[in-house]
């Protein structure tokens, strides 16, 4: 049965751990769903792991959009968060919610992700009073790198941890039903999970949230840049495929591939016919 809002905040309450994974295409996707992962966050981390930028800045609807369908495409039963991009959310309401209704309605996602706190309280206020799950994201905001001055750890002071439990309590109170709390210290994470009712899915904050994120492309390294120290590569399928594709172009060369097996053939009639 396809999983709620409603079910994660069971899952919490029944300390079930919550698994999320990010997916950008159908086949992944599918992927994910047959491994049981409980929901699946089509990320603005597409921007980089897919798309070859090097932030998520970049990033517009249309990218997470056309993300969103194919994903939804390759995993029906499974419950899809889409990352709403960097800047589509902090203009007017209005247009913010034709955004949001655009990726909901034509991309088929079931929640929408918010970076930050501050304003940004009250747009999830209203767009879960709209009828949208708004998942939050706090800690490293990746949206923000620019202001941030760069990727490091966040809340490391007593002071940074209370003002992040301070905003995840907001984010909740203001209807958020989860939150991605990213690159922050153990301690902060489990504080986090403490002071929430709702789900704090952690990625790079320890192993006392509520649940956890990773993006597919690390876990299963597949790719070519830097990878967070938070990261657990589970397999590295580069390397295979590096090989089949250096063994493709060998074979191709030296008249190897295609052999009888992968070619088609004509009668011996059809034959005569064609060279007379
Ligand atoms: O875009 C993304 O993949 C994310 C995760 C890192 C939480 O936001
Ligand atoms: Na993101």
């Amino acid at each position: 049965m396809k999983k709620t809002t409603s079910t994660f905040m069971k899952m919490k309450q029944e300390l079930e751990k919550i698994t999320m994974m990010t997916a950008y295409d159908a086949p992944t996707a599918h992927l994910v769903e047959e491994a049981e992962i409980d929901m699946i966050l089509v990320g603005d981390s597409l921007g980089m792991v897919v798309l070859g930028y090097d932030s998520t800045i970049p990033v517009t609807v249309n990218d997470m959009l056309h993300h969103t369908k194919a994903v939804k495409r390759g995993a029906t039963q499974t419950f899809i968060v889409t990352d709403m991009p960097y800047l589509s959310y902090h203009g007017e309401f209005q247009q913010t919610l034709e955004l949001a209704r655009t990726i909901m309605q034509e991309g088929g996602c079931n929640a929408l992700k918010l970076e930050g706190a501050g304003e940004i309280v009250e747009t999830v206020r209203k767009l879960t009073n709209a009828g949208i799950p708004i998942v939050g994201h706090l800690g490293l905001t990746p949206q923000s790198v620019g202001v941030l001055g760069g990727y490091r750890v966040q809340g490391k002071s007593a002071l940074e941890a209370e003002k992040l439990i301070d905003d995840a309590k907001r984010l909740e109170e203001a209807g958020a039903f989860a939150i991605v709390v990213e690159c922050v210290p153990e301690e902060v994470g489990k504080a986090l999970a403490n002071s929430c009712q709702i789900p704090i899915i952690g990625i790079g904050a320890g192993a006392e949230t509520d649940g956890q994120v990773l993006v597919y492309h690390d876990l299963v390294g597949y790719g070519y840049g830097h990878v967070p120290k938070f990261v657990k590569q589970y397999t590295n399928i580069a390397s295979p495929i590096n090989k089949a594709l250096v063994h493709y172009r060998k074979e191709v060369k030296a008249g190897q591939f295609p052999n009888k097996l992968q070619s088609f053939s004509m009668t011996e009639d059809q034959v005569q016919a064609l060279y007379g």
